[in-house]
């Protein structure tokens, strides 16, 4: 496909309407505020066109970094009552404000290839900066999310994930008492479809764990320890194993020897842990409950996020492609986030069936390094082909094409601008 630069100016066009000044909103609306992975994303489409700004997406966010080294999953820059939970639910007490958990560490893979496009200059002044916020928020992760000691990630809340109500989460959330959640008031679905959306008793649970972490001051020891949310997520897992990957680049190049070794010891944790998250009879790494040890069993978009880290054997490698493979029966694009069949599949609702780009983006990257270029040309093509025929939206059918959730989406436009509209 040749690039159709109606496409390239609709996509800018976007980014620009939601710019709110050095941060970039998902969509207006629906998601008001500065979001992390989104952010991340989205600099990779600045750059094709700013690249003062795309430095400054990311710079903005860090601004938000906690005293512990946690980045939030969303920053409040300003006001906006049409979101719920804002910042007074939250009550962090941090300046700026934010929320009290975080997102996808994608951000240090996306500083190392928004400074190899400036020339991988070590002095490089922002990449340094930017190097040691990283490096402090993939040592929060060690530190705090890594109760096993095998170098995989469990999250707290099912938002961290990034994939926030996949069907991975169902039994975990099922454990979560709602009884003191008392009364409050949604507005994802006053902005749109709810049969997009989570379920009521979903969003109880959500607003429950939020709660938990409230009480305990958000003191993350406490949380990691005795919270009621306890996953090993195989997305976040695997994303961060591909981070330290990348941030090992910049250390090395800023000849950081300290951080150098750490990082490839992580990284060799993490190659060996990952294994713990294998299902043998799916024939896939899935999440797993680090209070019950249960797997999910569940064919996500985010277990084929194991090319985009590097790992599996020969075998593994192989049933992952014949699991792609199986889900071509029924998808006409992909990659949906549930495979079809699986419990709650809907190629409608919110993370149990439709298409998010910056998953796929991420996993076509990987497949193209390992040697399958023309799975990641698939993915790249369906991808392009979605945009083109719905729009810029912040999901998409797998079985229509059709685009569900917010319109107008930062991400969306930027994966067309950088990956699949090229
Ligand atoms: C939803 C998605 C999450 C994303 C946010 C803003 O909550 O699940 O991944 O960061 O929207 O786009």
């Amino acid at each position: 496909m040749t690039r159709d630069p109606r496409f390239d100016e609709q996509a800018r066009a976007i980014l620009r309407h939601n710019d709110r000044g050095g941060y970039t909103v998902p969509t207006p609306g629906l998601y008001p505020f500065q979001w992390n992975w989104d952010s991340a994303f989205v600099a990779l489409g600045f750059a094709t066109f700013d690249r003062d700004r795309a430095w400054q997406e990311i710079e903005t966010l860090i601004s938000a970094q906690w005293a512990d080294g946690m980045i939030p999953h969303i920053v409040f820059h300003q006001d906006d009552a049409g979101y719920f939970p804002g910042p007074d639910v939250w009550a962090t007490g941090t300046m700026p404000r934010s929320s009290g958990i975080t997102q996808p560490p994608v951000l240090a893979s996306v500083v190392r290839q928004l400074w190899e496009q400036d020339g991988a200059d070590p002095a490089h002044a922002q990449m340094r900066a930017l190097y040691a916020a990283c490096l402090r928020s993939h040592r929060w992760f060690h530190t705090y999310r890594d109760p096993l000691g095998n170098g995989l990630v469990m999250v707290t809340h099912n938002w961290e994930t990034g994939r926030d109500n996949s069907s991975e989460w169902d039994d975990a959330l099922a454990r979560v008492d709602t009884s003191g959640v008392g009364a409050y008031q949604r507005r994802d679905t006053g902005h749109v479809d709810a049969a997009m959306r989570p379920r009521q008793a979903e969003y109880d649970r959500y607003v429950a764990i939020l709660q938990f972490g409230r009480a305990c001051g958000w003191n993350h020891r406490q949380i990691a320890d005795h919270g009621p949310f306890r996953m090993i997520d195989v997305g976040m897992s695997m994303e961060l194993l591909r981070a330290n990957r990348d941030l090992l680049v910049l250390a090395e190049a800023i000849s950081d020897a300290p951080a150098a070794a750490e990082l490839r010891a992580r990284i060799a944790l993490s190659e060996t842990g990952m294994d713990w998250l294998w299902n043998d009879s799916v024939g896939a790494y899935c999440s797993r409950d680090a209070t019950t040890g249960e797997s999910s069993a569940l064919v996500t978009n985010a277990s084929f996020l194991a090319f985009y880290a590097g790992v599996g054997n020969a075998d593994q490698r192989g049933r992952l492609l014949a699991a792609l493979d199986r889900m071509t029966a029924s998808a006409r694009f992909l990659i949906p986030s549930l495979e079809a069949g699986s419990r709650d599949y809907d190629h409608r609702r919110y993370w149990r069936g439709p298409i998010w780009l910056v998953v796929s983006y991420m996993v076509a990257q990987g497949l193209a390094e390992q040697g399958h270029g023309d799975w990641a040309e698939r993915i790249r093509s369906d991808s392009a082909a979605l945009i083109a025929q719905a729009g810029f939206y912040e999901s998409f059918s797998p079985e229509t094409g059709e685009g569900s959730g917010g319109a107008d989406f930062s991400w969306t436009a930027a994966m067309w601008l950088a990956w699949c509209g090229a």
